[in-house]
């Protein structure tokens, strides 16, 4: 139950480099069933959730050997284990992901059931659809999914959902056709570089897939796919994060590996309101390059509306509305793929945030203030904003439950400390009492006394 305690006002400055992607290593792990041999991934960040997905790997018979930071190698020694249990997928969603590669190659699927989510219902009915037209008989039974078949068989597949499209659910249906027979078609795809990665990782393999990155995918089944050594490409949203985090403190920061390309509807963003985000070197991969990060004095607002790649991350919203917190005028976020993800609207506001908010849409009133207040993380990317808001912020702020960010920043405090930022981790339980005294109870907090009586 780990917290930081942020004394804001420093600007940051120095050069940090982007780690590898969380949501891109999931499902490429989760891949790694489908195959006959070893493989290796490079540059998989150490994370509580690549963690938690090598431990159920390892609980379906699929071991990992570490080769160094960030380098490990997965091989499948038990192929008779089909069952991810609760235990893991709860702390998980994306457990959900070893449901198509152990359907394919195993003929046998038990996955608990994903539960709720802190912004929302978030079910997984367009997965399921999508393995049901590649032939597999998919059952619900005491929470677990429980899908059979003897072979796949290629389909034309519409994975369109009311919000678009999925994302683990492209991932999955994309893994499990590989080994189908005959010729599957994902129509209305996700589009996310995560799902271009795997697709790459999965023709290393000996898949045949082609069209990933666009709205269609086509994979051509095959009998069986081999090994492969593979990279993780760098995490556009913690790159995304850390750029955001220079422009809230008008610091000025230098990011390598940064995958601008796949940042293109953040870069813009940030260019209206003054934010600058330059490349340093045109020749290099523009996927994987160094920028600098600069931003005006005055902040404009704006208008972010999220939506499927390659538009507005959602993963982004949390962190771009603490920054424009920060714009002279009003600014309007509209969450359009998790409409009820605003868990740190209520944080934010506490620490005066003006946010004004109606359904999928929130208004910022920007005001260049806020001040710190001890907050809690409620979710990855809620956390982060309010370690940005924090960074900012005049006075101490302390965000509680910072095991949410663990999951996919690595060691956020010191990457920030080494950027010039005043922040710490410390265990709650584990420090003197004035300092848990700083802990909300949870109903004197709304009350405006406790908030005077509180003292600097
Ligand atoms: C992935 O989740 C990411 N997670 C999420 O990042 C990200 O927010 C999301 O894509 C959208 O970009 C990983 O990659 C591990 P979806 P995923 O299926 O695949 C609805 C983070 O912060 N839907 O693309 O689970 C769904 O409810 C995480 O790193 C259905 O209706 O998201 C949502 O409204 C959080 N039925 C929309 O589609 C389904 O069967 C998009 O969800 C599946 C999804």
């Amino acid at each position: 139950m780990d917290a930081f305690i942020i004394k804001g006002g420093s600007r940051l400055s120095g050069r940090i480099t982007a780690d590898g992607s969380k949501n891109a290593s999931l499902p490429l792990m989760a891949a790694a069933l489908l195959a006959d041999e070893p493989v290796t991934f490079r540059r998989v960040p150490e994370l509580s959730d690549t963690a938690n997905m090598a431990r159920l790997l390892g609980e379906l018979g699929c071991d990992a050997k570490s080769g160094g930071p960030g380098v490990f190698t997965l091989s499948n020694v038990d192929t008779s284990l089909t069952h991810a249990r609760y235990d893991i997928v709860r702390t998980m969603r994306a457990s959900i992901c070893v449901l198509g590669p152990l359907l394919a190659k195993r003929k046998r699927a038990a996955v608990s059931m994903p539960g709720g989510c802190a912004f929302g219902a978030r079910p997984v009915d367009l997965h399921l659809r999508g393995l049901e037209a590649l032939g597999a008989k998919i059952e619900l039974n005491g929470g677990d999914i429980v899908a059979t078949a003897d072979r796949l068989k290629g389909a034309t597949v519409f994975l369109g959902g009311p919000f678009g499209s999925t994302v683990l659910g492209t991932a999955n249906v994309m893994s499990a056709a590989t080994l189908a027979e005959g010729r599957t078609i994902i129509e209305s795809a996700a589009c996310e570089p995560e799902i271009v990665d795997l697709a790459n990782l999965l023709n290393a393999m000996g898949a045949k897939i082609t069209g990933a990155g666009s709205p269609r995918v086509t994979i051509d089944g095959v009998d069986q796919l081999g090994g492969a050594d593979h990279p993780v490409l760098p995490d556009r949203i913690v790159a995304a994060t850390y750029a955001l985090a220079a422009a809230i403190t008008n610091g000025e920061v230098i990011i390598d590996d940064f995958p601008y390309d796949y940042l293109l509807a953040v870069v813009d963003r940030l260019n209206l309101i003054g934010v600058h985000v330059d490349r340093q070197d045109e020749n290099q991969d523009p996927t994987c390059c160094t920028v600098k990060i600069t931003c005006d004095r005055r902040l404009k607002p704006t208008i972010v509306t999220t939506q499927p790649y390659p538009g507005f991350p959602t993963d982004v919203q949390a962190q771009m509305m603490a920054l424009l917190c920060f714009a002279e005028g009003n600014s309007i976020i509209t969450e359009k793929i998790f409409p009820e993800r605003f868990m740190h609207v209520a944080e934010l506001t506490r620490m005066g945030a003006q946010l004004f908010r109606q359904g999928p849409t929130v208004v910022v009133q920007g005001n260049g203030r806020l001040v710190g207040a001890p907050v809690m993380a409620s979710d990855l990317r809620a956390s982060a904003s309010l370690i940005l808001a924090g960074l900012a912020a005049e006075g101490e702020t302390i965000v509680s439950r910072v095991y949410h960010l663990d999951r996919g920043y690595v060691q956020m405090e010191r990457v920030l400390a080494s950027l010039g930022a005043n922040i710490e981790r410390f265990n709650p339980d584990e420090v003197a009492e004035p300092l848990k005294k700083a802990e909300p109870p949870l109903v004197e907090t709304v009350k405006p006394k406790s908030l005077a009586g509180k003292p600097g």
